[in-house]
């Protein structure tokens, strides 16, 4: 069977953007493939070093999980960190990882941009890390956003570089994966550029109906089509990205139709989109704070998960070591 993995920093409350890039595959791939979801404590040191409370964050997200679908009888769920062998694996990638490439991916350059005073080396090695996350499990399938593609890159080209020099097939190459579809990017309603949780503009799983419909209303959009097929502001368009994934088509058809012949009232449009966010996550909310509440069950939850977790990186651990002809110098008792 297939291996799949995924993860998400624990930086703050999942986003449309989390949901829809990432969460909702992960809940539709459990009942077909061998899952693994974790939550990227580590990464998240790379951008927040002094978490205010770590324990809070990493609970927020696996709530978040749980209550979205993710079920612990299906899928291995665990927190990175539990999982030692993963930064086992990152030292010893990044030996066959270079400094040139690593400085080339657009993430690591994002990041320099945004936080110049923070260029920290975790912040460079970070597509490493994610690479070794991916390859302890040997997995094949990662369902990720777009913006994730090229640190998927990366990971491959580990993988094969790792295998060429040992001479030793040990890892898979590992793909992208969005259900045959390409990968998609939910914009935020700012106007322009992806949702996220360090862009501010997000609309999250944890809103109430109230904050919803308020950052709704307050998207940004233009002044309107003046003609027949006049064509879309990003904005705009980003609003009917938002609503293609929310709502149904006739919806979609509804509010195209009536951008192209010019009768388009955007206040409608986003009490509509408005309405169909609330529709898909209250529910969720709802759940969230049920399941974190409950300390017994996420500690089932994660204790189980861990367990998984670890017997398959011990088991890739050990064809690693195999192959890089690693062996502990200190002799064990049945030696
Ligand atoms: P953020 O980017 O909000 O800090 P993460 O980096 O932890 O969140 O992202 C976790 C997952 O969510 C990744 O698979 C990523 O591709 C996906 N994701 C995040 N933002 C978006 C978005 N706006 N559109 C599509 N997928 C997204
Ligand atoms: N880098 C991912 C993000 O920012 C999170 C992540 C860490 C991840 N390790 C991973 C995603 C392994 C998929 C597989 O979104």
């Amino acid at each position: 069977m297939e291996i799949v993995l995924s993860g998400i920093r624990s930086t703050g409350h999942l986003h449309l953007g989390n949901y829809y890039g990432a969460l909702r595959n992960y809940i539709k791939m459990q009942d077909k493939y061998n899952c693994y979801f974790f939550i990227a404590d580590l990464h998240s040191l790379t951008t927040h070093p002094h978490p205010d409370d770590f324990h809070a964050g990493v609970r927020t997200i696996l709530a978040e999980y749980l209550a979205s679908g993710l079920d612990p009888e299906k899928s291995a769920i665990f927190v990175q960190s539990d999982v030692p062998e993963i930064t086992e694996l990152y030292v010893l990638l990044n030996m066959i990882a270079y400094k040139g490439e690593l400085e080339r991916t657009t993430s690591f350059k994002d990041k320099v941009r945004q936080n110049p005073e923070n260029v920290n080396a975790g912040l460079l090695t970070y597509p490493v890390l994610m690479a070794a996350d991916i390859l302890i499990h040997r997995a094949n399938l990662v369902p990720v956003g777009k913006d994730q593609e090229q640190h998927l890159e990366v990971a491959r080209l580990l993988a094969r570089r790792f295998n060429t020099l040992y001479n030793a097939e040990v890892f898979p190459e590992p793909q992208a994966f969005n259900f045959g579809s390409d990968l998609i990017k939910v914009p935020g309603l700012d106007g322009s550029g992806k949702m996220g949780k360090s862009e501010g503009n997000g609309v999250y799983l944890f809103d109430d109906e109230k904050t919803i419909r308020k950052k709704v209303m307050k998207a940004v959009t233009d002044s309107g089509p003046t003609e027949p097929g006049s064509p879309m502001s990003e904005s705009v368009q980003n609003l009917f990205t938002l609503l293609k994934i929310v709502s149904d088509t006739a919806t979609v058809d509804h509010f195209t139709k009536s951008y192209n012949d010019c009768s388009i009232r955007y206040g409608d449009l986003k009490k509509q989109l408005a309405e169909d966010i609330c529709k898909q996550t209250l529910p969720i909310k709802a759940r969230i704070e049920e399941i974190y509440k409950d300390e017994a069950y996420l500690q089932t939850v994660v204790k189980r998960g861990t367990e998984m977790a670890r017997e398959s990186a011990q088991a890739t651990m050990k064809e690693v070591k195999k192959a890089v002809g690693f062996k502990s110098f200190l002799k064990s008792d049945d030696q």
